[in-house]
């Protein structure tokens, strides 16, 4: 089924040999992003011709080896029904119990779980929020890059009247959304809270490649929806179309990528599937990430952070490029700021790549109001250092040195000179 040509492996590898004649992987220079894709026929038509949809496991029958990929990614877990059980997810702990007060009997679904928080929609379909039930209403999960704790935290605790688990908040997390119409009113499973409805909990196959029902009985006729450009991805990844990456408290906001990727410089125009496989989890499968740094980047590589480990109680991280470029300053559900040199740690990682060298701390970074990420001339952002080298090295973490914004800023201009 899945052919060679259909593979990002063997595209990439034709990059590299430059058979593709982008001559894309030759020392002298990063190759370009833009990798071609397979020719898809339908990239325009996301209904399938008006078609029905069939659910993941119709899909999962033919497909099997991107249904195991996919069964690993946070897609899959977005918006999780809870029959008197906790969801079962793959690979991590999840949620051990609903908030103080409920029981799973209570609880109709749970958003999310799999990897920073999780809420919980009752069984009339309104999110249960602090405002209303007076007790700590989100689950974060453990987040040991940031020393963050698994527990209970507030979720809307203004909230003074049910909130709806509405459209808005549904949208990004469900397979075939539709919103609702106050003239014709449907609610999902009849529960008066959720206003709208779906086809699917979570983001399934058919979220991204449309409603499937004509596509198995003529597989050849190979129409069904494809887009591999970033604004497809961006839909979901993003919390506005300004193009503004969105911070508050000096951290990024959790869903930025796609503002963040736009504002990286040389990653500007790249789609998200130059690196990522869209089937695969960037947090749980090793060919989540299909192209890795060096395969564009040849010439560059860890100079003085050759074979280093970064350790902090039962965290450990093998220094990698990503380490500097894609620092956690993105909070999802937790951060920490450590040391005497306040290093900074949130939970998500930057997609912004670059770093500002300068021996400024976050606060320049931001805008004055601190609710965006500020940008040059040029239209591209960058991390400072308190984000970048000081996450590691603090006085908390007994390095055998200490770093501080200004020396860290000497050794990090022109880092790479050695390469
Ligand atoms: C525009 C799309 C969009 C909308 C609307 C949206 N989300 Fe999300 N949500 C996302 C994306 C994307 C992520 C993952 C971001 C990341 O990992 O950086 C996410 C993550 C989450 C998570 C964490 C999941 C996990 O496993 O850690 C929770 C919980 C969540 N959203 C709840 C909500 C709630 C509640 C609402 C409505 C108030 C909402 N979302 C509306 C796109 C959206
Ligand atoms: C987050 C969006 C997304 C989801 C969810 C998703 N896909 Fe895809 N899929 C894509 C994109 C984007 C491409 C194009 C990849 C490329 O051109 O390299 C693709 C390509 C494909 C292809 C053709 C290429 C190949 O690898 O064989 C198949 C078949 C496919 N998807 C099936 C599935 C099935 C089955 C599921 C559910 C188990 C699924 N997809 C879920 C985005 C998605
Ligand atoms: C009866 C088996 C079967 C089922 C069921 C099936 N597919 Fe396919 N699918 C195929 C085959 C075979 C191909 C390759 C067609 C070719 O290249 O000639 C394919 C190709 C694709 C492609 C590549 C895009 C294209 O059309 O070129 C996507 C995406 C895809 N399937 C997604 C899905 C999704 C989503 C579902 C569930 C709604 C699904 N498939 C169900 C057999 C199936
Ligand atoms: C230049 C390569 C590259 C591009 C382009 C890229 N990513 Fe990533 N992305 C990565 C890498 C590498 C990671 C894994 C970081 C790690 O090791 O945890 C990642 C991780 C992620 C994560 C998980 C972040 C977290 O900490 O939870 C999300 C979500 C994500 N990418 C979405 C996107 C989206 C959406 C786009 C397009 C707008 C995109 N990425 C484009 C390389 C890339
Ligand atoms: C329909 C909305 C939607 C679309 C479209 C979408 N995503 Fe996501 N994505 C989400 C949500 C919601 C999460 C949060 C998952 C979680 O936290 O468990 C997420 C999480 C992720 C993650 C982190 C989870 C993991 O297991 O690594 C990556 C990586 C990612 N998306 C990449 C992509 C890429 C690449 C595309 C485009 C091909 C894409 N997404 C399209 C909604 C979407
Ligand atoms: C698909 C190929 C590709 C991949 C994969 C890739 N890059 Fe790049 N990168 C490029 C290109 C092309 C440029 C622009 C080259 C230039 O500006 O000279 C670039 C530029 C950069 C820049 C400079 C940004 C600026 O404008 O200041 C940094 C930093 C960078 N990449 C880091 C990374 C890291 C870290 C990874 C892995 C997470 C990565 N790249 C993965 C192709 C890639
Ligand atoms: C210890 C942190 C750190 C690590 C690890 C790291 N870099 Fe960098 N990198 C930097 C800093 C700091 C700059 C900015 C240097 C400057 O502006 O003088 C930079 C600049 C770059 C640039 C743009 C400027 C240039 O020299 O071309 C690219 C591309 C790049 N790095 C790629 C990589 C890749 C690929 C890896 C992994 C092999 C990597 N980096 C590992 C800190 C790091
Ligand atoms: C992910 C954690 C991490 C990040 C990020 C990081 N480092 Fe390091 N660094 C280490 C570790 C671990 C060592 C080895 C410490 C030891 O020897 O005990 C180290 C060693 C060093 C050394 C001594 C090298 C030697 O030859 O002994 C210098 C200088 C240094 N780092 C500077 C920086 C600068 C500047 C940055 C930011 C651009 C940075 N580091 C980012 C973890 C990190």
């Amino acid at each position: 089924m899945p052919r060679d040509w259909f593979s990002p492996h063997a595209l990439i590898l034709a990059a590299c040999l430059g058979i593709t004649g982008l001559g894309g992987c030759a020392p002298a220079g990063p190759s370009d992003g833009n990798v071609p894709t397979p020719v898809y026929r339908n990239t325009t038509d996301p209904t399938n011709q008006e078609a029905a949809y069939l659910g993941s496991s119709a899909c999962s029958a033919c497909h099997t080896d991107i249904a195991t990929k996919h069964r690993l990614h946070g897609h899959a877990w977005q918006l999780n029904r809870s029959q008197g059980q906790p969801p079962a997810y793959p690979a991590v702990s999840g949620v051990p119990q609903p908030p103080a007060g409920f029981d799973w009997m209570d609880v109709s679904y749970v958003v999310g779980g799999y990897l920073r928080k999780a809420n919980f929609v009752d069984q009339d379909g309104f999110l249960i929020t602090t405002g209303e039930a007076g007790v700590e209403a989100q689950w974060n999960l453990s987040y040991p890059p940031a020393g963050t704790v698994a527990g209970f935290a507030p979720f809307e605790p203004s909230a003074g009247r049910p909130l709806s688990y509405e459209y808005t908040c549904f949208s990004c997390h469900t397979t075939g959304p539709t919103v609702f119409d106050p003239a014709a009113p449907t609610y999902q499973e009849n529960r008066p809270g959720i206003r709208g409805t779906w086809h699917e909990a979570g983001v399934q196959c058919e979220a991204c490649h449309g409603p499937g029902s004509r596509h198995p009985g003529s597989p050849g006729n190979r129409d069904l929806f494809v887009d591999g450009s970033a604004a497809f991805c961006g839909r979901c990844h993003s919390s506005s179309a300004d193009g503004v990456i969105h911070s508050a408290g000096g951290f990024i906001g959790y869903r930025e990528q796609y503002a963040e990727l736009r504002a990286s410089g040389g990653h500007a125009n790249f789609d998200c599937i130059a690196c990522h496989d869209p089937h695969a989890s960037a947090h749980f499968d090793p060919v989540g990430i299909a192209r890795t740094c060096t395969s564009c980047h040849p010439n560059r590589n860890l100079g003085i952070h050759t074979g280093k480990t970064h350790v902090r109680g039962d965290y450990v991280e093998a220094l990698s490029c990503v380490s500097c470029h894609m620092p956690l300053a993105g909070r999802s559900a937790g951060s920490s700021v450590v040391g005497q040199s306040a290093g900074r740690i949130g939970d998500v990682r930057t997609h912004i790549f670059r770093i500002d060298t300068r021996p400024l701390d976050f606060t320049n970074m931001f805008t004055p109001d601190g609710g965006a990420v500020l940008k040059d001339g040029s239209g591209r952002a960058a991390t400072t250092l308190d984000f970048v080298c000081l996450r590691c090295h603090n006085t908390e973490n007994g390095y055998p040195f200490r770093l501080t914004l200004r020396s860290a800023g000497e050794i990090a201009t022109g880092i790479h000179r050695f390469d």
